[in-house]
């Protein structure tokens, strides 16, 4: 089914935003020089970078979160006849200097599967006569069939920002097409950090891009590498952190990083992969050049072979947490699914990708076995994969590719290899990969053993420092050290690196009863820049059409 191109729910004020130049589906249409993001103006309170996330409990309680290009004065919104304050929080970027003011209104108080209408503005708001409005949905409450829709990596429509793509505007279209509850944006939000002297200017171009569905559902995010920004607080996470207000996870120092939330019997859980993962992939100075903050910042000249390599950062908080939110959930009759979204990825095939990583399967796939989690949502390889369902791993299944020794890259185990299409996720967890958004780099090349041609997969098992190359000043992160062949992949799609997974959870007829997601993964053919396989040469393509369905199923835990 090609994906409607229906703008319901996008404002006529939206669109003609959008042909200002500030958002995407003009640039989508053909990068222009209007796509260039505007400088800041002084004075300036206008709303734009509008997004929505859930509050504490999604059946009554939203975040409505914005920027604006200078300090607001009484930023608030409307809500009915309830005017809320928004509280102000800033930061100077510590590359350019420059600094960005956001606001986070929160919404309490709402009805279960209610839609409501609110308006955003500030004294000075440019906009004063007609200003930003928009709708939303609060979830239903029991336990509701609903939708939700998942992609990474999706950056911005603006060409002259490092990965940007104009697909990046036609991925949030179709996301607004399915009309999803929420979705969740699984990492890789926009590589601000791959542009160093332009952070908050790329910020821009993604907020006002995504804007067009985030302002109508709430947008669920998850940090990526490429949200770990070099000075901007202990993690790098200060410009996500600063823009995003997500569900308290009351663990104190890391609030934002990791959290979950419920909708009816579905636990989502949102996790930070950077703190696990060994691929040293965030923020990164090649050289030969250092990367040189401006004055006013009072910082140093990062020179080359500098990365900002966060493993291990919350010193096990993260995984503590988990541990206690999972077994919450499995003894909660409840709650039937738990999916977890994280960046980087436990079982991905890529070939030209980074691949998959044996610091999230050591420290969470043990985890996800003992409380039976059901899908698990990753980006970071601009591609799709689909993995059988897992439990347990196999030992020794791996080779060093330098040296062609064995090694134990704690291969997860498919539970059944036969692709029925129909999944029982109580006996494995299912892994997707989703870094499909809207990168310029397609990513749809995948592995293949040359000795048997069996699918296979690249894996860290240790981290990849930045290591001096050939050329005088440069430095380079190697990739993946290991290959496994991949026994778990079940479904790799070579045709294109773009798409949208849509999911639609449906809770069984009464207690004890079996209850399914169905899963339809809609992809944009035609899209990749050039198709790996074909040598095919394409351009961003509003046109989403269904590359597979298939179902997963468990028995209701209230029987
Ligand atoms: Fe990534």
């Amino acid at each position: 089914m090609p994906a409607s191109r229906d703008r319901s729910g996008v404002s006529r004020r939206q669109v003609l935003v959008g042909a200002a130049g500030t958002t995407g589906l003009l640039a989508a249409a053909g990068p222009s020089a209007q796509a260039a993001t505007r400088r800041p103006r002084d004075g300036d309170g206008t709303p734009e970078q509008v997004h929505l996330t859930w509050g504490e409990d999604p059946t009554s309680s939203v975040v409505v979160s914005w920027a604006s290009p200078h300090h607001a004065t009484r930023p608030r919104i409307r809500i009915g006849r309830r005017i809320i304050a928004a509280q102000e929080r800033q930061y100077t970027d510590a590359i350019n200097g420059e600094t960005v003011w956001t606001y986070h209104a929160r919404v309490g108080g709402l009805r279960p599967g209610a839609t409501y209408v609110y308006v955003v503005t500030a004294d000075n708001d440019g906009n004063t006569a007609d200003p930003f409005s928009a709708t939303f949905r609060t979830a239903p409450a029991g336990r509701p069939a609903f939708r939700f829709t998942s992609f990474g990596d999706l950056s911005t429509p603006n060409p002259d920002w490092v990965l940007s793509y104009g697909q990046s505007a036609y991925a949030v279209s179709a996301v607004e097409s399915f009309q999803p509850l929420f979705h969740l944006l699984n990492g890789d939000l926009c590589y601000a950090n791959l542009n160093p002297q332009s952070q908050p200017e790329v910020w821009r171009d993604f907020g006002n891009n995504n804007q067009t569905s985030a302002a109508y559902r709430p947008w669920m995010p998850c940090p990526g590498n490429h949200e770990v920004e070099f000075g901007n607080g202990p993690q790098g996470l200060t410009s996500y952190l600063t823009r995003y207000t997500l569900p308290d996870n009351s663990v104190p120092d890391f609030a934002g990083r990791w959290y979950s939330f419920r909708i009816g019997s579905v636990l989502f859980v949102s996790l930070d992969a950077d703190d696990v993962v060994y691929q040293d992939a965030a923020a990164f100075v090649a050289g030969p050049p250092s990367l040189q903050p401006v004055a006013s910042t009072g910082n140093a000249a990062i020179e080359p072979g500098t990365s900002f390599y966060v493993r291990g950062y919350s010193g096990g908080a993260q995984t503590r947490w988990l541990e206690q939110t999972l077994a919450a959930a499995r003894a909660n009759p409840g709650i039937d699914w738990i999916i977890a979204q994280m960046h980087q990825c436990a079982a991905s095939s890529s070939a030209t990708g980074n691949g998959s990583d044996l610091g999230i399967r050591a420290e969470w796939l043990p985890l996800f076995d003992r409380y039976q989690v059901d899908l698990v949502l990753n980006g970071h390889d601009h591609d799709y994969e689909r993995s059988f369902p897992c439990r347990g791993t196999d030992t020794n299944a791996g080779t060093e590719t330098a040296t062609g020794a064995t090694v134990n890259t704690l291969r997860p185990h498919p539970v059944t290899t036969d692709d029925t299409g129909v999944f029982d996720t109580s006996q494995g967890t299912v892994h997707l990969i989703l870094g499909c958004g809207g990168t310029n780099t397609n990513l749809d090349d995948y592995g293949v053993d040359s000795q048997d041609g069996t699918r296979q997969a690249r894996v860290f098992t240790r981290a990849n420092r930045p290591a001096a190359t050939s050329v005088a000043g440069v430095y380079a992160r190697a990739g993946a050290d290991a290959v496994e062949d991949a026994t778990w992949s079940a479904r790799r799609d070579p045709s294109t690196g773009y798409g949208v997974a849509v999911f639609d959870v449906h809770p069984g007829t009464g207690p004890g009863s079996q209850t399914s997601i169905t899963v339809t993964h809609y992809h944009a053919v035609g899209a990749d820049p050039v198709n790996p396989a074909t040598g095919a040469k394409g351009a961003p393509s509003p046109d989403y059409t269904q590359f597979e369905t298939f179902t997963l199923v468990r028995t209701r835990s209230d029987g």
